[in-house]
């Protein structure tokens, strides 16, 4: 049965080949003081720094910059942004990138006017903020974590060896978020295809979780079928625009809170592959797509009917005169192959974690109680040993 809910996403959204056009619409609602956050440099060789650029000083705005923000950003970093947007007195903080550079965005957003420490207070006791929040806008040039459209932020603080999210509520979800699938044509293709199992790690965390038929499911399903094909063609031909643009807006939908409505969720993978890149640093996609199919083989008995209803729904696996376990395991099969396939990293010792980082790992993962069965210390350490 859907559980009761509310609604509501405050982030408006300019898609396509003109959408940064929408900076025009969105920069007059806010001061002069513009802090403009971006990583390593990619926006500098592609041009979008130079295009944001622009329509910043056609609208009259004082630019004050933070770059450098890190693939996995660093509590560290933050406390540096948040000084960089203290002393620029930021209006409006302008993220041009990916996940990473939108979730730090929000970070420093709720931490410039906050007393406490703000990885302690958000990430440790996960507090909401009390403090006036700077608003924030994005410019998205690498796509998978949905970071556009939501309230996510997550940070590591790479001393205490832990990867956390925070999901904010609406209030710190982007004003605005620009999705001009061009600008994403220029991410290495590994990137790309980590941000494509990324959407995908999405919609299964939020769906193999309770038995009920409802709406989402079918919309997760149809995602899922969506992206798949998509994916399929953006590997071999990533200047797709078609491909490319339904990716970016199916990454949108994966996790703007809609799917997970009335629903419960799991979040293990998710759990599990911040552990591991609190460790090695890794690609965050990556990390979901090594742990994946060991974690699913070890619940999939105690989800069973879903699991099923995946290999047929999603995989197209044939039912007829199969037991239910056959089917949901072809379709795990069909999921590991098709993984393999577009080039996902499909263990953890490829990402760099080695058999002495095990304990570490396993103390790293926070357990969430959400999935078909709730993992032990014991399921984790059985899980990440399969992994490798
Ligand atoms: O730093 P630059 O030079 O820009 O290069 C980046 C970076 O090295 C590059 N890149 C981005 N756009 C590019 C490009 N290179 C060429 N052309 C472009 N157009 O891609 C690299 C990775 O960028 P990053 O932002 O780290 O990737 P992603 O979007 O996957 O973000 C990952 C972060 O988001 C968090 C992850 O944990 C990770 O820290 N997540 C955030 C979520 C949320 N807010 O809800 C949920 C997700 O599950 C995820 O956990
Ligand atoms: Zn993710």
């Amino acid at each position: 049965m859907l559980g009761n809910f509310t609604y509501c996403n405050p982030t408006k959204l300019y898609f396509g080949k003109d959408a940064l056009d929408g900076l025009n619409e969105e920069l007059p609602k806010y001061g002069k003081n513009v802090l403009l956050v971006y990583g390593g440099g990619s926006i500098k060789s592609n041009g979008v720094y130079d295009k944001v650029i622009k329509i910043l000083k056609d609208n009259g705005k004082n630019v004050f910059e933070d770059a450098g923000v890190m693939p996995n950003p660093t509590s560290e970093k933050l406390n540096e942004g948040l000084a960089r947007a203290k002393a620029a007195k930021a209006d409006l903080i302008l993220a041009v990138g990916g996940g990473s550079v939108c979730d730090y965005a929000k970070a420093v957003s709720v931490s410039v006017n906050c007393n406490d420490d703000p990885w302690d207070k958000y990430f440790i006791r996960f507090e909401e903020p009390a403090c006036k929040i700077i608003p924030v806008g994005c410019v998205l040039t690498m796509v998978g974590t949905g970071s556009e459209m939501n309230g996510g932020s997550v940070i590591t603080n790479r001393e205490q060896k832990l990867k956390i999210g925070h999901v904010f509520g609406e209030n710190v979800f982007p004003k605005f978020s620009v999705l001009n699938p061009e600008f994403t044509f220029t991410v290495p293709k590994e990137q790309m295809v980590s941000g494509i199992y990324d959407i995908m790690s999405h919609i299964l965390e939020q769906y193999f979780s309770g038995m009920d038929d409802n709406t989402s499911d079918y919309i997760m399903e149809g995602l899922l079928r969506s992206l798949i094909h998509s994916a399929n063609i953006a590997v071999e031909n990533p200047t797709d625009y078609e491909a490319r643009s339904n990716i970016m807006w199916t990454a949108t939908w994966a996790l703007n809170t809609l799917v997970a409505k009335g629903k419960t969720t799991d979040w293990m993978v998710h759990m599990l592959g911040q552990a591991v890149a609190a460790h090695t640093d890794a690609t965050h996609g990556m990390t979901l797509a090594a742990v994946s199919i060991p974690y699913y083989r070890r619940i999939l008995p105690y989800g069973l009917k879903k699991f099923a209803r995946y290999a047929v729904n999603v995989w197209g696996v044939n039912p007829e005169g199969k037991t239910q376990i056959k089917v949901a395991e072809e379709g795990l099969l069909a999921m590991e192959e098709w993984m393999k396939k577009i080039g996902l990293t499909m263990n953890l010792t490829a990402l760099g974690a080695t058999e002495q980082m095990l304990d570490g790992i396993v103390k790293s993962t926070l357990i969430m109680d959400g999935g078909y069965k709730v993992l032990d210390e014991n399921d984790v350490r059985a899980v990440l040993k399969a992994s490798f």
